[in-house]
């Protein structure tokens, strides 16, 4: 399954709970770009200069590093892609990683939701350290101030890509690379929509609904 969505959407939301769910890989193309940048590997320093200022890393990057996972992790898994493909190039990349293993793409989920609500939600998160557990300042609070609610670390940061000028860039490039694949999924009837303003456990229930009748 691939989850589209703009940034702040809850892809990363609800592909770590339907990864327990499921049973399945989440496979998050920003999250391994920030590994990359934190073990100062040369392909981090690259994505650092894109990441850093919310433009898109080249496809060759993103690719690189879904190809690198899939080919370390179990080759039976079931996988939930979040924040890739985000250009055309990506999605027939894609095809052809998934094609090489046997695979393909079962649903392509998009979350939709209006920039406002995204621009709130970005400007008020933060995560766990240690664990990686996202937390937001209005909408999910740690249950003790302070403390991750899975981990017990009091280590808390915000992603250097969510300050208000980089979440417009980000926004502007959703809608001008990635939104413009939709189409692609939607001509091959792959693609479902979800509202992404309904609460997280909602959203949840209405993409388990969907990949049930994936089977
Ligand atoms: P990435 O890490 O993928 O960031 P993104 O797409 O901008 O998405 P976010 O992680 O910001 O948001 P999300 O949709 O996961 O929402 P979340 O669940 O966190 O990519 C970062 C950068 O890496 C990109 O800008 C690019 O530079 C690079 N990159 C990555 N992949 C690439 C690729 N394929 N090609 C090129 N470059 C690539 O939720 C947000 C907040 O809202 C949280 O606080 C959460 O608690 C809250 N929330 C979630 N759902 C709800 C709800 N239903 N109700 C209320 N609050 C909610």
């Amino acid at each position: 399954m691939i989850l589209i969505g703009p940034p702040g959407s809850g892809k990363g939301t609800q592909a770590q709970r339907l990864e327990q769910k499921l049973g399945a890989v989440h496979l998050s193309t920003g999250e391994l770009l920030r590994d990359e940048i934190a073990a100062e590997s040369p392909l981090g320093k690259t994505a650092a200069t894109y990441m850093n200022t919310g433009r898109l890393v080249p496809d060759q990057v993103a690719v690189k590093v879904v190809v690198d996972h899939m080919d370390r992790g179990d080759p039976d898994a079931d996988y939930i892609l979040d924040g890739f493909p985000r250009t055309r190039i990506q999605a027939e990349e894609l095809d052809r990683i998934l094609g090489e293993r046997g695979l393909e793409v079962g649903k392509a989920v998009e979350i939709y939701i209006e920039d406002d609500v995204l621009k709130e939600r970005l400007t008020g998160r933060f995560a766990c350290v240690k664990c990686g557990e996202g937390y937001h300042k209005f909408f999910k609070r740690p249950e003790i101030e302070d403390v991750c609610d899975k981990c017990g670390s009091m280590e808390f940061d915000v992603r250097s890509d969510d300050m208000e000028e980089t979440i417009l860039t980000r926004l502007g490039i959703y809608h001008l690379e990635t939104a413009p694949i939709l189409p692609y999924y939607e001509n091959r009837g792959l693609l479902v929509k979800v509202d992404g303003e309904k609460s997280v456990s909602d959203v949840t229930k209405e993409i388990e609904l969907i990949l049930a009748d994936v089977g």
